[in-house]
C-alpha cells in the first residue's frame, strides 16, 4: 500500500530564520540577478554590491541564532559529521534515505557552504583579498548559482521522496512530526526586533550610497567600500 502524503503541522522554523531564509535567498537573488544581467557601467550595477551586503548582514544574524536561537537553527543541530553525510548520500543512492525532521545531511552540507561563499564574494569584491581575490569574484557567483541549484532540486526530491510539501515549510514554519518535537513558539518578539533592526541597518546602509564617487559606508563597522566597477580595474 502507497503511505499516505505527509502533512505539515508541527513547528520546525521560527519566524526569525524564515525572516534570515527570505531576506538571504532575496538579497543574493538581486545580487547575482543585477551582477549578471546589468553592464557594470550603469549606475543600477552599484545595487548589486549593496545587496550583497544585505546578505551579508543577514549572515551575521543567522550565525548569532546559529549559536543562540531555537532548537532546530543551531549548528549544533546540523547533521554534518563526514560519516553521516557520506552514509546519507549512499542512502539516497540506493532509494532508501531516511527522513530528518528539520535539515537532512545534503541541505545542512549545501547551507553551510553557502555561509561560507557569501562573505568570500564580499570580500573579493570589495578588493580586499587583492587581484587574486578579484580574479575569483565572477567564480564564487557561479558557485552560489550551483548552491541555490542544488538547493532547490533537494527540496523537490525530498517533495517526490517524502511525499511531503516541504517548501510550504519555509512559509508557514510547520513540517510533519511528532506533537513533542513542536517547537513551543515561533518567537515574534524577536522576530520583531531583528526586523527593526535589520530594517534601520539597511536603510542606513542605502542612505550612505554615494552613486557619484561608488562607495557606501557599512553601517556600525564604518567601513567606507567602493562598489563601483572602477574599483577592478
Ligand atoms: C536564492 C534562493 C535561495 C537561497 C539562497 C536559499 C537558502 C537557504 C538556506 C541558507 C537554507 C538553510 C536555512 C538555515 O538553517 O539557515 C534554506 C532552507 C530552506 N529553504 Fe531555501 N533558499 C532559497 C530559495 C528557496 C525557495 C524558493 C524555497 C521554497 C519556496 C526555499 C525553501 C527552503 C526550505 C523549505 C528550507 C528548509 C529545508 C530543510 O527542511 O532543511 N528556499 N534555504
Ligand atoms: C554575495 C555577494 C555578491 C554576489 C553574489 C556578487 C555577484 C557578482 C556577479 C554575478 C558579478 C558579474 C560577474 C561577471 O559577469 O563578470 C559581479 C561583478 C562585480 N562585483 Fe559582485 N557580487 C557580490 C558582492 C559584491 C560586493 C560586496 C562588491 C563590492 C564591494 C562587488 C563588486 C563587484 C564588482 C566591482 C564587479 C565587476 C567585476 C568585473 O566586471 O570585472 N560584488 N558580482
Amino acid at each position: 500500500m502507497t503511505p499516505a502524503p505527509l502533512v505539515n503541522k508541527i513547528r520546525i522554523w521560527d519566524l526569525p530564520i524564515r525572516l534570515f531564509h527570505w531576506t538571504f535567498a532575496g538579497s543574493l537573488t538581486a545580487a547575482l540577478a543585477i551582477g549578471f544581467l546589468v553592464d557594470d557601467e550603469r549606475p543600477l550595477f552599484q545595487f548589486h554590491a549593496l545587496f550583497g551586503l544585505v546578505a551579508a548582514f543577514s549572515l551575521v544574524v543567522r550565525l548569532v541564532l546559529g549559536l543562540v536561537g531555537s532548537k532546530y537553527n543551531r549548528f549544533a543541530a546540523f547533521p554534518v559529521r563526514p560519516g553521516e553525510v557520506v552514509g546519507y548520500f549512499c542512502e539516497v543512492l540506493t532509494g532508501k534515505a531516511r527522513r530528518y525532521l528539520a535539515h537532512n545531511p545534503g541541505g545542512a552540507v549545501v547551507t553551510l557552504l553557502m555561509f561560507a561563499v557569501v562573505p568570500l564574494s564580499v570580500a573579493t569584491g570589495a578588493g580586499w583579498l587583492g587581484e587574486a581575490g578579484e580574479e575569483l569574484h565572477e567564480g564564487l557567483a557561479i558557485a552560489l548559482l550551483v548552491l541555490i541549484g542544488a538547493h532547490l532540486a533537494g527540496l523537490v526530491w525530498h517533495t517526490l521522496r517524502h511525499r511531503e510539501p516541504i517548501a510550504l515549510s519555509m512559509m508557514t514554519g510547520n513540517k510533519a512530526g511528532p506533537e513533542a518535537a513542536s517547537l513551543r513558539s515561533a518567537q515574534p518578539l524577536w522576530a520583531a526586533a531583528i526586523l527593526v533592526a535589520g530594517a534601520a541597518w539597511v536603510w542606513a546602509l542605502f542612505a550612505s550610497h554615494d552613486p557619484t564617487s561608488g562607495t557606501v559606508k557599512v553601517p556600525l563597522l564604518g567601513v567606507v567600500i567602493q562598489v563601483a566597477e572602477v574599483r577592478l580595474r
